[in-house]
């Protein structure tokens, strides 16, 4: 394995922003697998597929070739990044992300992924699983209601009319899916850094971790 930074934690907790940050301060490969799980619930939910067609969604999977160019996704060739934020898909993620024979060939592509290149990578199941020898695991967290907040804000940003309760609510079942399901919930690795950030700044956050890590 090359230089590996792992960061889990729930739903809006501020992964991804702070992944980007610390990926360019460290010129690491920054792969948001959730949004790797985002795509392949947009494709199915795109073809009519519910998360009990296992064998359907497996081939359909053998069909995504995904790249991640800095925070874009691109299926295909096509640059889809847009699409994964819709509250319809962050409502059924949770969903295809349970399957036990998704998650065998997306932590597959992950690990492939990180054998290449120098990476940052974030999501549920990083540092207990996908880069269980990575030698810097964080875990980022904050209340259900700060993070229902900062996703409400960034929707709202980016145009997508959403009710504040709704999120919170999304969020919670969300969170229950990931840390009940049977393969891979999402927990605290026992040797990751645990950050609660409710109360503190995006560039504290990044400080933070950047305060562990030892690279050049
Ligand atoms: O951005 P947000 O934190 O809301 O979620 P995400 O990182 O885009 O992940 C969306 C969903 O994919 C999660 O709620 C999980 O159900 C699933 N996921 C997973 O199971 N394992 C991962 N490594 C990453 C995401």
């Amino acid at each position: 394995m090359k230089l590996a930074v792992a960061i889990d934690g729930p739903a809006g907790a501020g992964k991804s922003t702070i992944a980007k940050l610390v990926a360019d301060k460290y010129n690491l490969m920054y792969i948001n697998t959730g949004a790797m799980y985002r795509a392949v619930a947009l494709k199915a939910v795109e073809k009519g597929l519910s998360p009990d067609n296992v064998d359907e969604i497996c081939s359909l999977i053998d069909k995504m070739k995904i790249k991640f160019n800095g925070d874009r996704l691109i299926l295909n060739d096509e640059d889809i990044t847009e699409k994964l934020s819709l509250p319809e898909i962050a409502g059924k993620v949770s969903h295809f992300a349970a399957i036990e024979r998704v998650r065998e060939k997306l932590v597959f592509q992950q690990q492939n992924i990180a054998e290449e290149h120098d990476v940052i990578m974030d999501g549920r199941d990083i540092g207990t699983v996908v880069l269980k020898k990575a030698p810097y695991k964080f875990y980022i967290t904050a209340s259900p209601e700060e993070r229902a907040q900062r996703r409400y804000n960034e929707l709202m940003e980016k145009g997508i009319l959403v009710d504040y309760n709704d999120i919170l609510n999304e969020i919670i079942k969300r969170d229950h899916i990931d840390t009940h399901r049977k393969i891979n919930p999402l927990k605290k690795a026992s040797d990751a850094v645990l950050i609660d950030t409710s109360n503190m700044t995006i560039s504290e956050v990044v400080e933070k971790i950047c305060s562990h890590i030892n690279i050049q």
